[in-house]
């Protein structure tokens, strides 16, 4: 009897560590624990996401430099970066001259991203959390932010400052979570479309969705020209 009780705590620690740890890593438990856990995988990250480049470049990049062709030198911002996926695939466009700054809170995430990058003049690397952007209003050309949103504990505050520093019409490209984990992820992720339809109050227009991966929705928008009264009272308030 003894031994089946003991047996039946092993599994729910097991299973209970596995949700807080894995399936949602870490965010349940807070930012640190959540940076704790990227700068434990840092080495691993790119092996365990297995990235598809020639997908990804058609897929992110592309799209994303082509949105940008009537910017001469467009400046992007890249929150939550981790190993450098954007900053790396955007490097990799043809004829890419701009710069990409890739801001992530994990130190070890940004040195496998260091290292992968090499010294690209095009690519700056800052270790800074995502709701805390050291950067002026209305700075960047585009901003991104990829597979990052639900590990948030301030899910609210990246959105305003992500929209606080683009310039008025800027691309913003977001992702989504769907499927199981986004189950798994109550109060952390919405269905799509409410997810897009949320980002108007934050000044962005032209929300659209995109199937992009069987975890990840593309989430494309544009900062407003003239965003909504309480987004422009968010940007004007340092
Ligand atoms: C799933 S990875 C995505 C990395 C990259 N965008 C990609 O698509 O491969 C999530 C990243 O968010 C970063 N992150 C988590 N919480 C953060 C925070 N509060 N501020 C900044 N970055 C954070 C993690 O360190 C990690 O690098």
């Amino acid at each position: 009897m003894s031994v089946l009780l003991i047996g039946v705590v092993v599994l729910l620690i097991g299973a209970l560590s596995w949700y807080l740890l894995i399936a949602t890593e870490g965010v349940y438990l807070g930012r640190r624990v959540v940076i704790a856990l990227y700068d434990l995988y840092a080495r691993r990250y790119d092996r365990i996401k297995a990235f598809d480049e020639a997908w990804e470049l058609q897929t992110l990049a592309v799209p994303l430099v082509k949105a940008l062709q009537d910017v001469p030198q467009p400046l992007i911002l890249d929150v939550g970066t981790g190993t450098g996926r954007l900053p790396y695939l955007l490097c990799r466009v043809p004829h890419f001259n701009g710069k990409v700054i890739g801001l992530d809170a994990s130190g070890r995430m940004l040195r496998v991203a260091a290292e992968k990058l090499g010294k690209d003049r095009r690519v700056g690397l800052v270790q800074q959390d995502a709701t805390r952007l050291p950067f002026p209003s209305q700075t960047f050309d585009a901003v991104t932010c990829l597979e990052v949103l639900e590990f948030l504990p301030d899910q609210a505050a990246a959105l305003a400052e992500i929209a606080r520093v683009a310039r008025a019409g800027a691309p913003i490209l977001l992702t989504n979570r769907r499927g199981l984990y986004a189950r798994l992820m109550r109060g952390k992720v919405q269905p799509s479309e409410v997810f897009a339809e949320s980002l108007y109050a934050y000044g962005l227009e032209e929300v659209e969705i995109e199937t992009w991966q069987v975890e990840y929705d593309l989430i494309w928008a544009l900062k407003a020209a003239r965003p909504e009264p309480e987004a422009r009272k968010r940007e004007e308030t340092p």
